[in-house]
């Protein structure tokens, strides 16, 4: 049968200003290649090889066997909710009552529910880059502007003080603010989240989304810390997002949540009733096992991602042309990638942009993310959420691919 004719502006204009994530399109390229039988080791997408632990498995099991299997409240079941309360007093120091906590289908519909919520046309949005991709088309779906501000290498890709308070004007709505950072794995300290306060502090239209998804996920015994407990003063206008993908390794079930003002998360309940009504009612059974049960496997887990981490800027020290950012967090790594702009492959390309490096990589068999769909180029992200023997293998094929370029 012919395939529908789409009339002209039959899509609404703010679809045109989005694009479908590089890292799932980067996925969806690997499974590609692999199908022509081609050896690609895939880095492209964020998610932890590990298991969801069987205790976490096993609580859902319980849940569908009790029936729980219906809607839940908009916001979340009373029991994930009280679960996430005693988390954010336990481990965070934050006391957010049951009206100031959300549940959604992830981190991102979360961010997405309160962009949705807050943000429309004129309205202006701080991202310091590198970023994660969905700041920046969330805010553009919701027909705002994302204003990128580039953090520099000298100040180790971390928004200074001063840097805020220049992209601050009255049109901003919110900061957005991840620690640890996707992608190059950055961690504020307290010293530089009290610095960064201080500048809020000074306009106090503008409002922090904490993005705190890979607050586990920290190495070299550096303590992690939330805005919002830093400086008690900017509880009331910050939203400290957070979720069970990373930590618990449970990136399908779909669970994320939130604390914040009781109000931006009614009308955030009202977003998401109008969306997906509520997470799942059995993945959130297993969201309260993974924030309630034993955390012991999470510093295991942190532990093997900087052995992986160790490994990687090991290997990649002797790639020439590669710049290595020193991940002190999350599981990623974001390399400049310059020195390799310029050369000649062995196949007689010149490699000009950092999507020519990119494409280079692929066909040597290891497929990454340019930096450009991160807010800086030339760079590329690899997530070293893989086992050890892959990686390593990954960027032995780096290493000689960027020692073949002439
Ligand atoms: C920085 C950051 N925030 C939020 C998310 C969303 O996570 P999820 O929607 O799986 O909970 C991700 C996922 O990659 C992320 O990297």
């Amino acid at each position: 049968m012919a395939d529908s004719t789409i009339p002209a502006g039959f899509f609404a204009p703010r679809v045109g200003r989005i694009t479908v994530s590089a890292s799932n399109a980067g996925a969806q390229r690997v499974r590609e290649l692999r199908a022509q039988g081609r050896d690609i080791i895939g880095l492209t997408i964020g998610e932890p090889d590990f298991e969801t632990p069987g205790n976490i498995k096993e609580a859902a099991t319980a849940a569908m066997w009790r029936e729980e299997t219906k809607y839940t409240n908009v916001d979340g079941t009373p029991e994930l909710k009280a679960a996430i309360q005693a988390k954010f007093k336990r481990e965070n120091g934050l006391d957010y009552a049951p009206d100031q906590i959300m549940v959604g289908n992830g981190g991102k519909q979360v961010i997405y529910n309160a962009i949705m919520s807050t943000v429309s046309a004129g309205d202006e949005v701080i991202i310091p880059a590198p970023y994660w991709l969905s700041y920046v088309d969330i805010p553009l779906l919701a027909e705002g502007t994302p204003v990128s501000v580039v953090c520099r290498p000298e100040d180790g890709y971390k928004i200074t003080p001063a840097v805020l308070e220049a992209a601050i004007t009255p049109k901003t709505k919110w900061f957005i603010l991840n620690s640890p950072c996707n992608p190059t794995g950055v961690v504020y300290t307290r010293a530089e989240l009290k610095a960064l306060s201080a500048v809020l502090l000074r306009h106090p239209h503008v409002w922090v989304l904490a993005d705190d998804i890979y607050e586990h996920l920290v190495f070299d015994g550096i303590p992690f810390a939330s805005i919002a407990e830093v400086e008690p003063k900017l509880f009331g206008r910050t939203l400290t997002v957070n979720g069970v993908a990373k930590t618990y390794a449970m990136t399908g079930w779909r669970i994320g949540y939130c604390g914040g003002p009781a109000e931006l998360i009614g009308t955030m309940k009202k977003v998401q009733s109008q969306s997906t009504t509520c997470a799942s009612s059995v993945s959130q059974a297993a969201a309260v096992q993974a924030l309630n049960g034993p955390q012991d496997f999470v510093p295991k887990r942190a532990q093997a991602f900087q052995e992986r981490r160790d490994r990687v800027l090991e290997l990649l020290r002797e790639a020439p042309g590669l710049e290595c950012v020193r991940p002190q967090g999350a599981f990623y790594v974001f390399v400049k990638c310059s020195g390799m702009l310029g050369k000649r492959t062995p196949q007689g390309t010149t490699l000009r942009a950092e999507q020519d490096a990119v494409d280079y990589l692929m066909e040597s068999g290891v497929a990454v993310v340019g930096g450009e769909a991160y807010g800086l180029s030339p760079y590329f992200r690899m997530s070293i959420a893989s086992p050890i023997e892959e990686l390593s293998e990954a960027c032995q094929r780096i290493r000689k691919a960027c020692a073949a370029l002439r």
